[in-house]
């Protein structure tokens, strides 16, 4: 173990392969499906309050899309290579969308129902924006659990506060701005930010979204997996070997996904993929640590472009949960997620953020038959000039 450690130290980029042990299960099928009904009655809600998701019927999906010519392009020979679309969820644009509207629209159904007003119809919590206004909810974020909580507690009324890190970008934190949300910045790394939320929210008596351990973000991100399933059935590939890339922060976006996939879809193999600089994830299940060590503990910075990814300590709930789960957790460094992020819009037409791109590699690293999935995380909020910027830095590696 301890030459994995160095590895780590040295910012190699690598795969670990995880052997098999014993799984905790805290969730089952029925959790599943209450949250998927729980987010199925809300459908009317969201076509109300956001008319983009008119296109997926008031779901909060993305499209599953074969990528031949990005295959082409990163020379893959075997097996074929799919993006999920995450990077074009409604509203929030980003991997976050799911877990961060499942946790909120669960408490402002709760509040409803204290206050009488919910009578078993979510349209019923349109009406009441000046009682969520008295509500504060508060979460910390790199950017984009920000956006996700940050724009579905505005559009109910609810006051929301965001802290954010230093790696959260200008623009995510001037969005949020925009939208109503008060967004506190630190200096520091996220679970720095983490810390300063949850002391505030304890302080005010506001709601707190734990990115570090919240079950309703896990099982609103687990919903991805029904969603997976009926689309794999559909193009007919659904007895296939698959192979599943999730880019990894803080874990619980790509935790909830491979709970779910262990529920749904059991043949699944499941990797995640950190940064080099932030293996926070592969740090804990290495040394059974979790979230009781950092990695400035081995020396590491923590710093990387992919600001989605610049998480130095794991979920506490999601390493335990997975080490057991997932086949493996590989690393790579920011200047490979530029260079796909280059390759897929060359390719593909795709504009996405560098964390979003982290999952090709593991297509790289997999060298089978079968289908090879990359979960494309977020980029549908990103501004021209930014997406401009990440190229042409992109071009610059390239051509140094
Ligand atoms: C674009 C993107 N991809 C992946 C992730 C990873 O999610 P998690 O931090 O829950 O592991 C994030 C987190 O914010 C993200 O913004």
């Amino acid at each position: 173990m301890m030459d994995i450690i160095e590895k780590l130290k040295n910012e190699e980029s690598f795969l670990w392969l995880q052997g098999p042990g014993e799984k905790l299960s805290p969730y089952n099928l029925d959790d599943l499906e209450r949250a998927r009904d729980f987010m199925q009655s809300f459908a009317p809600f969201l076509m109300e309050v956001f008319p983009e998701t008119l296109r997926t019927q008031g779901r909060i999906v993305s499209e599953l899309k074969e990528l031949p010519q990005m295959q082409k392009a990163m020379e893959m020979r075997k097996g074929r290579l799919f993006g999920k679309l995450d990077n074009d969820l409604p509203v929030a644009g980003s991997i976050k969308a799911r877990g961060g509207f499942y946790e909120v629209l669960h408490h402002a159904r709760s509040l409803a129902e204290k206050e009488g007003f919910y009578k078993g119809n979510p349209l019923n919590i349109l009406n009441h924006r000046e009682f969520f206004h008295n509500h504060e909810i508060e979460v910390a974020s790199t950017g984009n659990l920000g956006l996700s909580i940050g724009l579905i507690s505005a559009s109910l009324g609810f006051k929301v506060s965001v802290h954010m890190s230093a790696d959260a970008k200008q623009w995510k934190k001037d969005l949020l701005r925009e939208k109503g949300a008060q967004v506190f910045e630190y200096p520091g790394d996220y679970s720095a930010a983490v810390e300063e939320a949850r002391a505030s929210s304890m302080e005010k008596g506001s709601y707190f979204v734990d990115d570090e351990k919240s079950p309703y973000l896990f099982m609103g991100y687990a919903l991805a997996a029904y969603e997976l399933k009926e689309q794999l059935e559909e193009k007919g590939i659904g007895g296939k070997a698959l192979y599943v890339y999730l880019p990894c922060g803080v874990g619980g976006a790509p935790g909830g996904i491979a709970y779910g996939l262990s529920l749904l879809l059991p043949q699944a193999k499941v990797y995640f993929a950190e940064p080099t600089k932030a293996p926070a994830v592969l740090l804990g299940m290495l040394t059974g640590k979790h979230d009781g060590i950092r990695v400035a503990d081995i020396g590491l910075s923590g710093k990387t472009d992919a600001d989605g990814l610049a998480v130095g300590r794991a979920s506490s709930l999601v390493g335990p949960l997975m080490v057991e789960r997932i086949e493996g957790v590989y690393t790579l460094e920011d200047d490979e997620m530029l260079g796909y992020l280059k390759m897929l819009y060359e390719s593909e037409g795709l504009k996405v953020e560098p964390s979003a791109c982290a999952g090709f590699k593991g297509a790289e690293f997999i060298d089978e038959e079968g289908i090879h999935l990359a979960w494309i995380t977020g980029g549908k909020l990103v501004p021209e000039e930014n997406f401009l910027g990440y190229l042409k830095k992109a071009k610059d590696i390239q051509n140094s």
